[in-house]
């Protein structure tokens, strides 16, 4: 981990894949990730740990399951938004975004639980950068 600035901007155009976060730093036992994303993620469920969003470009939905009953919240760019830990969601950004994440170190993308994943998304901890 680099103990220099890091530049949002710089780091998302040193990568192109898609739902493949990258680790920009550490605070405390927490990652902050940043992500380019497309298409829809997986359902899944993270049973331990809350998950922060915030939109850096783009909108970002995300569909939840709560209750019993499905609801989506939209993202625009400089929105942020935390899901509750033990809460089903799936991301989505039919245009595109840029996202920033915080969770902690080791969180899996898919959760601790998901529906099949499709190829497009990739199973992982956090990408260094
Ligand atoms: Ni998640």
């Amino acid at each position: 981990m680099s103990n220099e600035p890091v530049a949002l901007d710089h780091v998302l155009s040193t990568f192109d894949a898609l739902w493949s976060p990258r680790v920009i730093t550490q605070v405390n036992d927490y990652d902050v990730r940043v992500a380019k994303v497309e298409g829809e993620h997986v359902w899944h469920v993270h049973e331990h740990t809350d998950e922060f969003f915030l939109v850096l470009r783009g909108e970002l939905s995300i569909a939840l399951r709560e209750n019993g009953a499905e609801r989506t919240v939209t993202l625009p760019q400089g929105s942020a938004f935390t899901v509750p830990r033990g809460t089903e969601h799936r991301p989505a950004s039919p245009g595109g975004a840029a996202i920033l994440m915080l969770e902690p170190t080791g969180t899996l993308s898919v959760g601790d639980r998901h529906e099949e994943i499709p190829d497009h998304v990739d199973i992982t901890t956090g990408h260094a950068l």
